[in-house]
């Protein structure tokens, strides 16, 4: 089998990489990626693209069909992948997550890929506090981040044919440990605070909802898009990926940090601005379609490894949020030293040799 992976040089790809890697022994990998963070690593002894076959260093905008070239499966990662990011750069994040995942779909499918993951997400749904969102609830895109992920489902929908099965997984908010590790996730954040800072501090009044999935339960979910029997559900899917029990508020995340920092406390900022992001989800047709692959990482255990890779890398930045941990802030200084353009391409002077 050979699979094409696109993104799988950011903060949750390499965990997929190495998933796919141990439960597809005899799997051909190729990655693709415009590299935007290839340097922003944690402290690992080696690169994770090791693990792949082939690395293309290509913009996701503009490759060519050779590259789906005997491939059977496309997993497309590679985006402008949150809010702040698809705030900041509105185009560019409609162009790469949606006109430019509909185009690879076409180019998969006219190549003979059979099937094809999107990394979809739940913030589809934007405010949705009452009743937990199945997928055939109605959505609300808040944000070009969130409405560029809807964009691309629909336009992919269309291209599902008995032998080119689509998945789209609508994620939680991740979490965990990477090699590629960003801190601009809310349970990264709150255990980079109680461990730089000595306190967690909400930056809201901590009553939003926010499912989490850690990375290696995301990688789960694309390895059960990869093997789904499409009879038991249907040609294009757009599927909620997580688990009911891990609808979490802000402030239950934040409290769930500091029991494993005993001298940490959460500081709640009541008279903050709600926040318009609040939604629970129900994963009851994940559920029922992929009952082997539900994700299986608690939330302790994510903030435990957290906790110790972040102390391995002795890591006690204060001002993390104004640092590369931060994804906005690596394509903000690529951008202002002239090393990516303003559409996010890679200048003449900034190419990768
Ligand atoms: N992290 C989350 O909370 C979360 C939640 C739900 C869904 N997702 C989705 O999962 C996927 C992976 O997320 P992540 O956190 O690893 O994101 P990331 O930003 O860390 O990585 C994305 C990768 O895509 C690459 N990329 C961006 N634009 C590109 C382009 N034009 N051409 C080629 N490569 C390009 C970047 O270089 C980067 O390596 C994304 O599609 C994201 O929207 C993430």
């Amino acid at each position: 089998m050979k699979i094409v992976i696109t993104g799988n040089m950011g903060y949750v790809g390499p965990t997929v990489v190495a998933h796919l890697r141990s439960v597809f022994p005899n799997v051909e990998i190729a990655g693709v990626d415009s590299c935007f963070f290839g340097h922003s690593l944690t402290n690992v002894d080696r690169l994770p693209e090791v693990s792949v076959d082939v690395q293309h260093f290509a913009d996701v905008r503009d490759l060519k069909s050779d590259v789906f070239d005997g491939a059977d499966v496309v997993v497309q990662l590679a985006a402008i992948s949150n809010d702040p990011m698809g705030n900041a750069f509105e185009a560019v994040t409609m162009d790469v997550n949606a006109q430019a995942a509909v185009r690879i779909g076409q180019l998969a499918k006219q190549s003979g890929v059979s099937r094809l993951v999107f990394a979809s997400s739940c913030s589809v749904y934007g405010f949705a506090e009452k009743e937990a969102k199945t997928e055939s609830s109605a959505v609300n895109p808040l944000t070009a981040y969130a409405r560029s992920k809807l964009a691309a489902e629909e336009g992919l929908s269309g291209l599902a044919s008995d032998g080119f099965i689509v998945s789209c997984l609508r994620f939680p908010t991740a979490c965990g440990m990477s090699p590629r590790l960003r801190l601009d996730l809310v349970l990264n954040d709150f255990v980079a605070s109680a461990i730089a800072q000595g306190r967690i501090e909400i930056l809201s009044d901590g009553t939003p909802w926010r499912p989490i999935i850690d990375t290696k339960d995301m990688a789960r979910g694309i390895e059960w898009a990869i093997r789904r029997d499409a009879r038991l559900g249907n040609r294009f899917e757009a599927i909620n990926v997580g688990r009911d029990d891990a609808n979490y508020r802000i402030s239950e995340l934040a409290e769930a940090v500091a029991r494993q920092f005993p001298s940490v406390e959460v500081e709640i900022r009541r008279a903050a601005a709600p926040d318009k992001r609040s939604y629970r989800v129900d994963f009851a047709r994940y559920r029922a379609l992929a009952p082997d692959y539900l994700p299986t990482v608690s939330l302790e255990q994510s903030i435990g490894e957290l906790k110790d890779g972040l102390l391995a890398m002795g890591f006690a930045d204060r001002k993390f949020r104004e640092s590369t941990h931060m994804r906005l802030n690596v394509l903000r200084g690529l951008v202002s030293r002239g090393v990516l353009d303003d559409q996010l391409r890679w200048a003449a002077r900034g190419r990768p040799a």
